[in-house]
């Protein structure tokens, strides 16, 4: 790429990524990693409040012990005793000084305030995380909880697809988690909450009257989850028995409020995408069976290209026409290491989407953390080199690389990566192939798939996928549709390199036709 070519790219890249305005976490792993320090900061600030709050404790007890010996050594005769003039002086030095210094410690409680200062200074930061990230995480969670078809239960049991994953959810978290889900309107997720909240609650051995009002404001929350599904009778079954068992409860009101507003109009269920069930059935590893398929092939190939000839490409073809390929091994775990060190230096900034109107915006739809890289370094020259001899493209129009971290829940609905009609400036044609090269593995979720093309990909490190986003036409091929499933567990890193349409007259000149057309003939 030339200078000037760079320029321009790394312009529109900015304008592509729009404006940032703050971190948010949940989105990736590599800024929960941040958010964990900030806690070890709260703990042992905590830590050291509570060591020099019980030193000061034994202070005043050595005090008080001391002055509670020469009590009872006057006690004897208390004349005898204060005729000796050092009891005298002590005596009357304790009331002028030091029962005032006792006082003035306490009631300054320097712990106490050195603490205050601590955690002011924590969480006043204009990065530490508020409600709205809370939300997000929640969202996150549902999210899990529809793609990989979970249920409540076994999220709180820490069970994923079977797995034991070493944590679990409390009563409380269950509670927080239904709340949120209750604000953001999602009633039928949020009463599923609500009641593994509740059996956890009850399950809980401590006295039943502790229970009472946390079990209380439960049904409280689920009555009037499901007072907005249109279930109102059921709403003041939930609420009648808290009412009995006490007068004086909140849910008093909530019943009048009930009495006294009509049920709100149904909700009508949330519109489905059209690739939604595809997008699910995909990302949980299940493809439909297929009449006629082309056998895929695994083969070696050392011809493609000199630097293959000892060291051959394993390619996994994974599906024809539109062709993807799964090169694996292509990268060494110290490139990978290398490349991360490079992106790690780059402050993450939340991916935005490429295209679309507001593409300045931050949106659900992409949940990631992303940042560029160019090819001034030895093992991007390598990387841009790969792309270059795997590909056969002139690398004059390739972007740099981006690469993405997705932590929990991080994901990117289906999307084409071209960009049809909304060409950036800068790039000569439209993005005609990506590379996407797994740069970690994943533990559960982030497959990669293509909805419309029956194919999932599940990340394997050190491998790199290959398609092409045009027709032979140059026109776009919608049957390129891709989507990054949500992370279920573990974190999840990718490169992608774009190589636009420009320069290519040579290693892929353009047709007539589009790709799927050839057999039939037809021609645009
Ligand atoms: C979800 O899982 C339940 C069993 O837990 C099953 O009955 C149901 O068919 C599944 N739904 C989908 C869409 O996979
Ligand atoms: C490439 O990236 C490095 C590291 O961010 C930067 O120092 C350098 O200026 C960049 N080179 C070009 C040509 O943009
Ligand atoms: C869903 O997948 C099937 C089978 O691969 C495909 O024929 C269909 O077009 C896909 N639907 C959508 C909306 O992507």
């Amino acid at each position: 790429m030339s200078r000037h070519c760079q320029r321009l790219a790394i312009l529109a890249l900015i304008l592509l990524l729009g404006v940032t305005v703050r971190a948010e976490y949940y989105s990736s792993v590599s800024s929960m990693i941040v958010l964990g320090d900030v806690e070890l900061e709260l703990l042992m600030a905590t830590r050291d409040f509570l060591k020099a709050q019980q030193e000061q404790l034994e202070t005043y007890r050595d005090f008080i012990v001391n002055i509670n010996n020469e009590h009872i050594m006057a006690s004897e005769d208390f004349d005898d005793y204060l005729g000796n003039p050092l009891h005298a002086f002590k005596l009357l030095k304790r009331m002028v000084k030091d029962w005032k210094d006792l006082y003035e410690n306490v009631v300054a409680d320097k712990p106490l305030e050195d603490f205050r200062k601590k955690m002011l200074e924590l969480t006043a930061d204009d990065a530490f995380p508020d409600l709205d990230e809370l939300r997000g995480a929640v969202k996150g969670l549902a999210r899990l909880q529809q793609v990989y078809n979970l249920t409540a239960y076994d999220m709180a049991d820490g069970v994923f697809n079977g797995i034991y994953e070493g944590a679990q959810l409390q009563w409380h978290d269950c509670f927080d988690i239904a709340v949120q889900l209750f604000e953001l309107k999602q009633y039928k997720n949020a009463i599923e909450w609500f009641m593994v909240a509740a059996d956890l609650l009850r399950q809980l051995d401590e006295d039943e009257k502790t229970k009472q009002k946390p079990l209380a404001e439960i049904h409280e929350y689920l009555a009037l989850a499901n007072y907005q599904l249109g279930h109102s009778e059921l709403a003041h079954e939930l609420l009648d028995p808290v009412v009995d068992l006490d007068s004086t409860s909140p849910a008093e009101s909530t019943r009048e409020y009930l009495n006294y507003n009509p049920p709100p109009s149904k909700c009508h269920e949330e519109q489905g995408f059209s690739w939604f069930s595809n997008y699910t059935r995909l990302c949980q590893g299940r493809r439909v069976p297929e009449s006629t398929t082309t056998p895929l092939k695994c083969f070696l190939d050392s011809k493609r290209h000199a630097i293959f000839r000892l060291a051959p490409l394993k390619v996994e073809q994974v599906h024809l026409d539109p062709d993807i390929n799964v090169y694996h091994g292509i990268l060494t775990n110290s490139h990978i290491a290398g490349i991360l060190e490079q992106a790690e230096e780059h402050v993450m900034q939340r991916s935005g989407v490429a295209g679309g109107k507001d593409k300045s915006l931050i949106r659900d739809l992409r949940v990631s953390q992303q940042t560029w890289l160019n090819y001034s370094s030895p093992i991007m020259e390598h990387v841009h080199d790969l792309v270059a001899a795997i590909s056969g493209f002139d690398m004059k129009s390739a972007e740099i690389m981006q690469v993405a971290n997705y932590g929990v829940g991080g994901q990117y609905e289906p999307h084409p990566d071209y960009f049809d009609y909304l060409l950036p400036a800068g790039y000569e044609g439209d993005r005609i192939s990506t590379s996407m090269f797994y740069l970690s593995d994943v533990a559960q979720g982030g497959y990669t798939v293509f909805t419309r093309l029956n194919v999932f990909l599940r990340p394997i490190k050190g491998a790199m996928v290959m398609w092409h986003n045009l027709h032979r036409s140059l026109r776009p091929d919608v049957r390129t549709q891709h989507a990054g499933c949500p992370v279920l567990v573990g974190s999840k890193r990718i490169g992608n390199i774009w190589i636009h349409s420009g320069h290519q007259e040579f290693s892929r000149p353009c047709e007539l036709f589009n790709d799927g057309e050839k057999s039939t003939g037809l021609t645009l």
